[in-house]
């Protein structure tokens, strides 16, 4: 008998059976989009019945408010030391760790490449964003020399304008590059903009243009997902 084949909607919607343990959203340029990243991540995971711990690594804390008026679990690290020694532990408790980076390279953003298992770098279209993406690049190499091919890693781009053009050269910029690029991008948004506000994420605002919002995150985070399951 031919097996049945699956429906469009539920192969995108379906979720790798392996995750990542530890996954970080790192890029030392400011306002790439980690906390932001991180903090949807950790809200779509928890969604899914996945019991996760958000670990804002990041000194300004801004990750750690945003969790507190979502009414989910959080840690604020910001210790090189403490986050490689206590990272593994929550592993241990907890389904999935996310871990929201600092904007600076700095030991602890090595300490979190050391540690995590998937690294999603947020990456805006502009060329001054796309131009200081080397040093994280170069993190992420060392870091998976360290450690024998760990962490996967993928950028993606955040905040994209619908201009088709700067897009197109973004997308050739970074494919060069030693670390992939997921053909997924995140779109900019105002509800995107207004969720932290809102204490609240694109899952849970409701309208048309957060449904959509949340339909462009669960792509990107599928397609991460899609890739750590591929290549570990
Ligand atoms: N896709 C998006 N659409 C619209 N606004 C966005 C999007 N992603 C992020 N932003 C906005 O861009 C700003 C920077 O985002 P965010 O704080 O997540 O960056 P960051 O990388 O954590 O910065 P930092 O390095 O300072 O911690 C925030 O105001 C956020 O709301
Ligand atoms: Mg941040």
């Amino acid at each position: 008998m031919k097996p049945m084949p699956k429906s469009k909607s539920t192969e995108s919607a379906a979720t790798p059976e392996k995750l990542p343990k530890i996954l970080a959203f790192a890029n030392q340029k400011g306002g790439a989009g980690k906390s932001t990243g991180a903090v949807h991540a950790a809200d779509w995971f928890t969604q899914k019945g996945h019991s996760t711990i958000l670990v804002d690594a990041d000194g300004q804390q801004s990750s750690s408010g945003w969790l507190k008026d979502l009414g989910l679990p959080y840690k604020i690290i910001s210790d090189p030391e403490v986050l490689f020694d206590e990272l593994p532990l929550l592993a241990e408790s907890y389904d999935i760790v996310v871990v929201d980076g600092p904007g600076n390279a700095s030991e602890v953003t090595k300490a979190i490449l050391i540690r995590s298992n998937l690294v999603l770098i947020p990456c805006r279209d502009s060329m001054i964003d796309l131009a200081s993406t080397g040093k994280i690049m170069q993190f992420v190499r060392q870091a998976k020399e360290i450690r024998g091919g760990s962490p996967i890693a993928a950028v993606y781009l955040n905040a994209v304008k619908d201009n088709t053009i700067l897009l197109r050269e973004a997308r050739e910029a970074l494919q060069s590059g030693i670390i992939p690029l997921l053909n997924t991008t995140l779109p900019d948004r105002q509800c995107i903009k207004d969720a932290p506000g809102q204490g609240s994420t694109v899952f849970r605002m409701k309208g048309e243009a957060a449904k959509a919002a949340a339909r462009a995150y669960t792509k990107i985070l599928t397609e991460a997902l899609k890739l750590f399951e591929s290549e570990s």
